[in-house]
Parts: structure tokens; sequence; C-alpha cells
């Protein structure tokens, strides 16, 4: 008792005349009166004066009952429960060494843990200049194959359409010298025909090459004039011997003028009509229809051909594109789609391709006027 109130209790002295301070006191009282009432606990509770040892007890309080079951008193044991004073400060030493060391650690995760997050956003940057390295490569080199593909492709392309009309000229080189040495004048003329037929092809040919490479490097401008397209495409179908016999056309009532590029305006139409035949085996129906408003006159030409597949039509106005399936069995240069939207570029027109596979192909093309 000395050790928390600082006095010695005398006998006969109330307890509660010891504690001075105010809340203790009433703690006190209150555990008294439930002993006196007849209960027995035991709590752990915190007394004493501030300057000693205020610590923690273990308080059992109990009655003093006589055999007629009559509360005389009460007695209360109390067991100092804190630690000692030493043992209190070595424990708060190892705490604290803990704290410390818990401190130093958290420190040292949290270092280790940006450096984590930092070689983490380091590796995803350089895995995405990898991925973007890598697909620059790969998308190189899939150009690289498809240029490959499409220079074997021409050079197959240039050798076959030139084998054709080489080879008759040569016959008819051959079967030239023999009519005039036997002076028949009708076949003389029909050979220097075929000669002459066969030197336009190729000409045409490497004009269309040549073309395309100057369009391709923008070598070639629209020069714009008046002139009634109607007229031109009337010409155009009538004056030629295969398309006159082939094409139905549908023309405007009037004259239909635009300020266009005449030559391109042909280059297309002629074009049109050429791939609409080629393509439409024996009987081959085709009709060329032009309308025309204010601001634009549209060509359509439609043919009863093989068609194309549908995945393929955007593909086939690059140059030397072809259908595999036909590359074989009609000659093409794969120029003439790819010469239209070139044209048609330049003229500030447009083509839309409808196709059904062995039903037909609708080509319609939209030029400003
Ligand atoms: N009306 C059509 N019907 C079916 N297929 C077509 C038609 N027009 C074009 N194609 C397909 O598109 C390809 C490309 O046509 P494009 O006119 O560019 O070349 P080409 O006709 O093969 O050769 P070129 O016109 O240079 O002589 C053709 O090879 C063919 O496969
Ligand atoms: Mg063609």
């Amino acid at each position: 008792m000395k050790n928390i109130w600082g006095v010695e209790i005398e006998l006969n002295k109330s307890i509660l005349d010891y504690i001075h301070i105010e809340s203790d006191r009433e703690k006190a009282k209150r555990n008294f009166d439930r002993a006196l009432a007849g209960e027995s606990f035991t709590l752990v509770e915190q007394y004493g004066e501030e300057h000693l040892e205020r610590e923690y007890f273990k308080d059992t309080y109990y009655p003093l009952i006589d055999n007629d079951d009559n509360i005389l008193g009460l007695a209360v044991t109390v067991e100092d429960v804190t630690l000692s004073h030493s043992n209190k400060e070595k424990v708060s030493q190892v705490i604290k060494q803990l704290e410390e060391q818990v401190d130093k650690r958290t420190l040292e995760l949290e270092r280790i843990n940006t450096d984590l997050q930092e070689e983490n956003y380091k590796r995803i940057e350089s895995q995405k200049e990898l991925n973007l390295v890598k697909a620059q490569i790969e998308k190189a080199l899939a150009n690289e194959m498809e240029l490959n593909k499409l220079k074997t492709k021409f050079i197959s392309m240039v050798s076959h359409e030139f084998r054709t009309p080489l080879t008759i000229i040569q016959s008819a080189t051959f079967l030239l010298e023999k009519s005039y040495e036997r002076s028949d004048e009708e076949k003389f003329y029909k050979n220097l025909d075929k000669i002459s037929k066969s030197i336009d092809t190729m000409t045409d040919l490497m004009e269309n090459v040549l073309n395309i490479g100057k369009l391709e490097h923008g070598e070639i401008k629209a020069s714009k004039k008046v002139f009634d397209i109607r007229n031109e495409v009337k010409n155009l179908v009538e004056s030629n011997k295969i398309y006159n016999k082939i094409v139905k056309i549908d023309l405007p009532a009037e004259n239909v003028f635009v300020d266009s590029d005449k030559v391109l305006c042909t280059q297309i139409v002629n074009n049109l009509l050429s791939n609409a035949i080629k393509y439409s085996g024996e009987k081959p129906k085709i009709k060329l229809k032009m309308i025309a408003d204010g601001y634009n006159c549209i060509i359509s030409v439609k043919d009863n051909g093989i068609g194309i597949a549908k995945e393929n039509i955007s593909n086939l106005t690059e140059a030397f594109k072809r259908e595999d399936k036909i590359s074989s069995l009609v000659q093409g240069t794969g120029l003439g789609l790819s010469i239209i939207k070139h044209n048609l570029d330049l003229l500030g027109g447009e083509m839309n391709i409808e196709s059904e596979l062995e039903e037909g192909t609708k080509v319609t093309i939209t030029i400003p006027r």
C-alpha cells in the first residue's frame, strides 16, 4: 500500500481516506460497495499516485460472510501485474529497436519497391520499343516480299505479253518475204497488217507500263478543257470494231459538257470496256450507261462475266495485281484498274466496283463536271 499511496495504512482507518485522486477514490468506493453487497469479482485496474508507481493491479474483491450469511466486511487481494521496472525498460528498448528495425526495413522495402517499379517501367518501355521495331521490320519484310512478288509477276507478265506479238511478227515477216517473192499483193498486205497490229499491241503495253510509272511518280497532271464527254464515249464505242459489236450504250439525250481531261477520261472508259469484254467469256452482254447532273457525270459499265471475289475487289486497283485464277487464262498486265484509279484521282473522281462471282461486274465512275 505504501508503494501505491505513499503512506502506511493504520489499523481501523478507512482506506478511502488515503486515496487522494478523486476518480480512484470513487472507483474504489464503487468496488467496495459491490463486495459489501455480496459480490465476488476480479478486476485489472490502475491505482496509485502519479509520482509513485501508478501501475496495473489485479484486484480481487470478496465479501466476508459469517455462518448466518451476514456480510461483515470485505477483503481485497492486490497483485501487481505490471512488469518490473527494469523489465519494462528492457522491453521498451527491445520494442524501440524493433520499431527502428521495422522502420529501416520499411524504408528498404520502399526503395526496393521503387527500384522494381522503375525497372518494370523500363522493361515495359523497352518491350514497347522492341514491339515497334519488330512491327517495322515485319512490315518492311512484307513490303519487300510483296515487291519481289510484283517484280517476278511483272517480268513474267511482260515476257508473256511480248511473246505472242513477237511470234506473230516473226511468222508474218517470213510470210511477208514469201508473198513478196510470189508477188502476192493481198497476202503481202495482210501480213504487213499483222505485223503492224502486233507492234501496236507491244507499243500499247509499253505505254501502259510507262504511263503507270509516270502516274505513280506524279509526273502526269490533268489538263482540263471543256468537251462533250457524251460525244467522246459515243465515238469511242462506235469507232471500235469490237466495242461496237458488243457494247450497248445508254447515253443522255443531250450533250454532256465537262471541264476535264479528255485523254484521261478516254483511258478510263477504254479500260472499263476492255475489262468488261475480256472477263465476259463467250457471250458478252455489256452495257454502258451515262447519266449526268449539274455537278457530276456518272458512267457505269456492267458485264455478265466471271465476276471478282469480294475480298479481292479493293486490291485489284494496285498495279500488276490480277485475280490469280484468271491470270494464266486471260491475257493482261494488271494495269487497267490502276490507271483508272490514278486518272480519277487526278480528276477528283471516284470509282465503285460491285461484283458477284459467276454473275458479273458493274464498275461505276463519277467524274466531276
Ligand atoms: N469486269 C471484270 N470482271 C472480272 N474481273 C475483272 C474485271 N475487271 C477487272 N477484273 C479483275 O481485275 C484484274 C485487274 O484488272 P486490270 O484492268 O487492272 O488488269 P488486266 O485487265 O488484268 O490487265 P490490263 O488491263 O493491264 O491489260 C483483272 O486481272 C481481273 O482479275
Ligand atoms: Mg484491264
